[in-house]
């Protein structure tokens, strides 16, 4: 079995209603906001690079496992300067694409239906 076939990892993007299936593997991509960019082709989504500080990447995921789960730099911060709490919304900038996401439901988010 080749490397790539060992760490795949699948799982499915929620936007405007629509599934869609979304094959990757680990650290194809450097985080979850780059790889919705390039595989679902989003307007004006990461608007900071990454940085954790714009949330204009956000999602809301369930499914997620491991370190994947827990929040960490400047995500706690960013969330709760725009007012969000609900727990499973997230910075996708600050999710890495690991076996953590395999599985994962992840719905795309704007500022109309956080
Ligand atoms: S890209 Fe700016 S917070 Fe994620």
């Amino acid at each position: 079995m080749n490397r790539i076939n060992e760490d795949k990892i699948q799982f499915t993007v929620i936007e405007y209603g629509k599934s869609i299936l979304v094959n990757s593997y680990t650290n194809e991509y450097r985080n979850l906001m780059i790889l919705l960019r390039d595989k679902v082709f989003i307007d004006e989504f990461g608007e900071c690079g990454g940085l954790g500080r714009c949330a204009t990447c956000l999602v809301r995921v369930t499914g997620l496992k491991g370190a994947a789960t827990q929040k960490e730099r400047n995500e706690p911060i960013t969330l709760q300067k725009y007012g969000i709490e609900e727990d499973a919304i997230r910075l996708s900038c600050q999710i890495l694409i690991t076996s953590d996401i395999n599985g994962a439901i992840v719905e795309i988010l704007d500022q109309y239906n956080r």
